[in-house]
């Protein structure tokens, strides 16, 4: 067994994804929503026994390092290690780095840790002393500081100075976001510079890139971010998802904050399921990425005009992407993080689970916005609040809802029904039909036997290929690749043979895998010989026939030596026909 197959052996894919995935078991697989595409129904499917996954809805499917790859945006080398690491199995050495991408990535992420150390070691030197202040006049406390280790960039390239002792390139060092370059004369400085430093994670928890504070008065900007490196693409990152993505689960629901120290303040309050944007606009990958570990978000920005308008725009992407969404505004004008430090942590987490659904709070907003007074008014508050109601997928809750809103806000029903009526347009998800073809209940059981077990394959194939009867198959080609790869590698395993097939084979095996569950090993077996005995009936009754036509021919030509070959050829196959052709 060569690496790799070791660290799939080792790995557990409906673990592994489970961890990105909230699965349900249904059958003989597991079920949940699509990661890579947008969809309310669950059509991904993970398959234990096959260590299999396939998404009936877009397509997508392979082994657990395809997955791994896809979720991470890694090469496969990065998905090896990240498994080997996790199992904790040591790479060999020739395998690490082999392509370009990754081993940039894997430099950047290198350095990312020892920016992270040395800034630690500043805040906790001397030179820190003034940071330290800072964040006790915060309220922060020094296990939250360590939780998200948080540190100090110093103010003389001191960054600089350690990852050109480390050997990094210039090149390097400038991919890596933590060094920037002077125009006028190419020289190199540290970017962040005597600002509080938030090492930024990904999903499993390694450190893609930095955000900074600014410590001193009139610093500009107030927070300093990396800019976009191969590791960090903020489109794609949520600030505190590895932390939170247990609780998450746990608890059914992610609260969405605006800033780190939100994050750091409602983490420190008990509420460990929260993230933030990390200063960009919500985008429909960053929703996904929550959707997949709670169904509900409960968006809690900062009181003010921008964080209302972010809110706004936030409830209508999260809408778009199928999620539960409820809204949180604190009173007071306060923040998340200075919420929690006026008035504690038990009191902002009953606030929390208060949280209204987010139509109360577009009703609301359209009531500051409109003069209810009049019908002018109601109606174009309602309006206002239309299109985040047709956003709703059932058509029956959204109905309920219309009419919810219509009464929140004083409005006629039946206005609420017409507008609704004029506008409404079901929305229908559109799911990838695998064109389906017709193939014999025969072969398609034959299929599933094979997929589903070795012993099977060991006994069956060899007879398979001896008996000629797969070139008449309609899935002939399927049957093909197995009795080749079984000869080269008799212990492959599904996605070996997955990978070797066209889409349309490979369509129809996911589909065979996925359906119903089948009997043990001496059940499959039992199966497997009797479909074949069948098989192996037929193809010696053509074998037969197609003799005595030619005997028939040859006679006919004249061929008198030709025919009396042929008879006996043909005595010979009808003796073997009586004894069975199980028994050679
Ligand atoms: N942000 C940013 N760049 C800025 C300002 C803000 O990237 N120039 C992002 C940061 O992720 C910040 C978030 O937007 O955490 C929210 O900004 P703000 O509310 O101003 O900051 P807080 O997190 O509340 O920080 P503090 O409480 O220290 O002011
Ligand atoms: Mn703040």
């Amino acid at each position: 067994m060569d690496f790799k197959d070791q660290v799939k052996e080792a790995s557990d894919i409906v673990r592994v994804i489970g961890e990105y995935v909230r699965l349900k078991k249904m059958g003989p697989s597991y079920k949940g929503l699509c990661p890579f595409h947008n969809e309310k129904t669950p059509s991904f499917n993970v398959h234990a026994a096959q260590q299999y996954f396939k998404c009936f809805g877009c397509g997508i499917g392979g082994d657990v390092f395809k997955f791994v790859q896809e979720i991470e945006h890694i090469s496969f080398f990065e998905a090896l290690k990240l498994l080997a690491d996790r199992n904790g199995m040591q790479m060999p050495k020739r395998n690490e780095f082999v392509d370009p991408d990754a081993k940039a990535r894997g430099s950047i992420e290198d350095m990312n840790g020892l920016a992270a150390q040395l800034f630690r070691n500043n805040l906790i030197s001397t030179m820190g002393a003034d940071a330290r202040a800072y964040l006790t006049k915060r309220g922060l406390s020094w296990e939250m500081v360590e939780q998200f280790g948080l540190g100090l960039s110093d103010r003389n390239s001191g960054l600089l100075k350690l990852l050109q002792q480390q050997g990094y390139s210039n090149e390097q060092l400038e991919t890596s976001g933590l060094i920037s370059k002077r125009e006028s004369d190419g020289r190199l400085f540290d970017k962040f510079r005597g600002r509080l430093m938030f090492p930024i994670h990904n999903e499993s928890g390694k450190i893609i890139a930095f955000g900074g504070r600014a410590l001193a008065e009139g610093d500009e900007p107030k927070y300093l971010n990396s800019p976009a490196t191969p590791l960090y693409e903020k489109s794609s990152v949520l600030y505190n998802l590895n932390r939170a993505k247990n609780a998450a689960r746990k608890f059914e629901r992610m609260v969405l904050v605006e800033g780190y120290m939100d994050v750091i303040g409602v983490f420190a309050a008990g509420v460990e399921e929260v993230v933030a944007s990390c200063g960009t606009a919500l985008t429909a990958k960053q929703v996904r990425m929550m959707r997949r570990m709670a169904s509900r978000i409960v968006v809690n920005f900062d009181p003010d005009p921008a964080g209302r308008n972010a809110t706004e725009k936030s409830i209508l992407i999260m809408l778009e992407e199928g999620v539960e969404v409820a809204v949180l505004e604190l009173e007071d004008g306060l923040d998340p993080d200075e919420y929690v430090k006026k008035f504690g942590a038990e009191v902002y987490r009953n606030k929390l689970e208060q949280a209204g659904n987010y139509f109360y709070w577009l009703a609301d907003r359209a009531r500051g916005h409109f003069d209810m007074r009049t019908g002018e008014g109601k109606v174009k508050a309602f309006q206002f609040l239309l299109p985040s109601i047709q956003k709703i997928p059932e058509k029956i809750r959204r109905a309920t809802v219309a009419s919810d809103v219509a009464g929140y806000l004083g409005i006629e029903a039946s206005l609420v029904l017409d507008e609704f009526k004029r506008a409404a347009v079901d929305r229908k998800e559109q799911v990838l039909q695998v064109p389906s073809r017709t193939v014999p209940h025969a072969e398609k059981l034959l299929l599933r036997l094979l997929a589903a077990s070795t012993e099977v394959r060991q006994v069956m194939l060899p007879r398979l290929a001896s008996m000629g009867a797969i070139g008449g198959f309609t899935t002939h080609s399927i049957f093909e690749t197995m009795v080749h790869l079984h000869e080269n590698q008799p212990d492959f395993n599904f996605h070996d043979l997955e990978a070797r097939l066209d889409e349309n084979d490979r369509g129809l095996m996911a589909e065979l895998v996925f359906a119903d569950e089948i009997g043990n090993e001496a059940v499959l077996m039992d199966q497997a010989e009797h479909f074949l005995k069948r098989l192996e009936e037929d193809a010696q009754r053509t074998r037969l026939s197609e003799v005595k036509a030619r005997i028939k021919a040859a006679e006919r030509a004249g061929n008198i030596d030709d025919a009396i070959r042929l008879t006996e050829e043909y005595t010979k196959l009808e003796n073997l026909n009586r004894k069975g052709p199980a028994s050679r």
